[in-house]
């Protein structure tokens, strides 16, 4: 997790949409995308710089489901609850995954090795069920290719 040595980039993320539409959003896009979530000490920083409640940056971040609270694991899963899955059977494939690892939906592992998150349509119902796994869209997974999915991410390591 960064630390006080991280408060100067802060800054400087601040200074840079400052002014700008959205600022706060953008600001918290910035961090998100630097450091794979939000971190809290970041939020606060954030916080006292902008001069908006913490209360407020976390509707925000708890809104989207962009933005993370914890850190990812080694592999991320997200499983695609939009309507075209969903009716495909995506739900079982959440539990299959829940189940497997352990884990409920937007929680990593206890050894870091896998993040499960949902997401709403990822833009390709026609492949429908869909798992996203490290970036790699997997089409009309079945629950029974999970155990097999869990095992190549792995061995990909
Ligand atoms: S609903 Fe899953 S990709 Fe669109």
């Amino acid at each position: 997790m960064p630390d006080a040595v991280m408060v100067p980039d802060i800054s400087r993320t601040v200074q840079k949409w400052r002014n700008k539409r959205g600022s706060l959003i953008m600001a918290l896009h910035e961090i998100q995308n630097r450091y794979g979530y939000v971190p809290r000490n970041v939020s606060l920083q954030i916080a006292q710089l902008m001069d908006v409640p913490l209360a407020r940056i976390y509707e925000v971040v708890t809104f989207y489901n962009y933005f993370k609270l914890e850190p990812p694991g080694r592999n991320n899963l997200s499983v695609c609850l939009g309507t075209a899955c969903y009716l495909k059977g995506a739900p079982e494939l959440l539990n299959e995954l829940k189940s497997r690892l352990g884990v409920s939906e937007g929680e990593t592992t206890p050894d870091g090795e896998f993040h499960l998150q949902s997401v709403r349509c990822v833009g390709c119902c026609g492949l429908a069920p869909v798992v996203v796994a490290n970036g790699e869209t997997l089409s009309k997974v079945q629950p029974s290719s999970i155990e097999g999915l869990i095992h190549r991410c792995h061995k990909e390591e």
